[in-house]
């Protein structure tokens, strides 16, 4: 199966390009490369290096896709409130680009990221059925292209399912910038025994779900037979777990990691700040997770103790860009 994968060359992107090409399927990206790199791709993946709001660029990649797996975005809670149009621009209407191109272009299903952030603050666990009351722009983007999605399948028979992630976290997710996911910011500098900061108190909980889990579960929503239009699935693992705690495991993590790597080489110190919790921050975030598996045949498979050394090995491991100040 052909299928164009919007934002390939990033983060849960190219996981997932892997997982299609290690099934036989043909991926074919399109990613302007704002926050993803051409090298995270396997060598002779086409890519087609764009943004998705340029329509031609984008026909021309769809073209021949039996099925469309919609990554591309700007991911940020907090930027999305410093720059609301900005994000607009490239996760609604980019999105609704992508489902308009997708119809044009005859393809089946299209598959697009949504997000957790699109319940805002619910009493956890949360089924797919709670109220959808977003507390930033961000998850009010990722709600309107759901509903788009929606809107599609009823008028043009485009089945498009969205997945609503919760906290991916896994190597190669970007540590270097304020807005990137907590976890690959603790993996990064307690790796280089740089100071860490926690908002809030670090009480506050997040369901964290491994990078090689989402991309299975991507790679079951383009192939999994019957149909789902319309339909939304929430991706976690269905466990709570701290910010106080998840800095905890990842501080072993790197002394167990460096210790290997370079005897007696851990870090002695790693100083830690608190600052004040973020505006828009939710509290509590737990998926339930009965529908996914249920329906698609998926649930999270690698625990977060596994998941953590393998994103520290990776942080570890990965010399930085000595241009950009990035690791791959
Ligand atoms: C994350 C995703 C978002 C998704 C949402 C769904 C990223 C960058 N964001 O948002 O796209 O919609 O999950 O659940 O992947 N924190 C610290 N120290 C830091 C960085 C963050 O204490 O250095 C705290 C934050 O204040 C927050 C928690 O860690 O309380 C998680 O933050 P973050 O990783 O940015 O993710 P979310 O805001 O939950």
């Amino acid at each position: 199966m052909r299928v164009l994968v919007t934002g390939g060359a990033g983060f849960i992107g190219s996981h997932s390009v892997e997982a299609l090409l290690a099934e036989g399927h043909e991926p074919v990206v399109i990613d302007d490369l704002s926050t993803g790199h051409a090298r995270n791709l396997t060598p002779g993946v086409r890519l087609i290096r764009a943004s998705i709001l340029d329509a031609r660029a984008l026909a021309e990649a769809i073209a021949g896709c039996e099925t469309v797996l919609h990554l591309a975005a700007i991911v940020s809670v907090p930027l999305s409130l410093e720059r609301p149009l900005d994000c607009h621009a490239v996760n609604a209407t980019g999105s609704l680009q992508v489902l308009e191109a997708a119809h044009r272009a005859g393809v089946r299903r299209v598959v697009q990221a949504s997000s957790a952030a699109v319940y805002g603050e619910v009493e956890p666990p949360i089924g797919e059925f709670a109220p959808l009351v977003p507390l930033s722009p961000y998850g009010l983007q990722k709600r309107m292209a759901e509903e788009y999605g929606r809107l599609y399948g009823l008028h043009h028979g485009l089945e498009v399912i969205s997945l609503r992630y919760f906290n991916v976290y896994g190597p190669r997710q970007d540590p270097r910038s304020p807005y990137s996911g907590v976890l690959s910011r603790f993996a990064d500098a307690l790796a280089r025994g740089e100071p860490t900061v926690i908002f809030g108190d670090g009480q506050q909980t997040r369901d964290f779900v491994f990078v090689g889990d989402v991309a299975r579960a991507n790679l079951l929503a383009l192939t999994a037979p019957g149909s789902f239009a319309g339909e939304a699935f929430n991706l976690g693992a269905g466990r709570a777990i701290s910010v106080l705690e998840a800095h905890a495991a990842i501080r072993a993590a790197v002394a167990r990691e460096s210790d290997t790597a370079r005897p007696g080489g851990a870090p002695a110190h790693l100083p830690l700040r608190h600052e004040p919790a973020r505006s828009g921050d939710i509290r509590h975030s737990l998926a339930r997770v009965d529908a996914a598996r249920e329906r698609l045949g998926w649930q999270a498979r690698v625990p977060f103790g596994e998941g953590i050394s393998r994103t520290v090995h990776h942080a570890i491991g990965t010399p930085v860009d000595p241009a950009s100040g990035t690791r791959d």
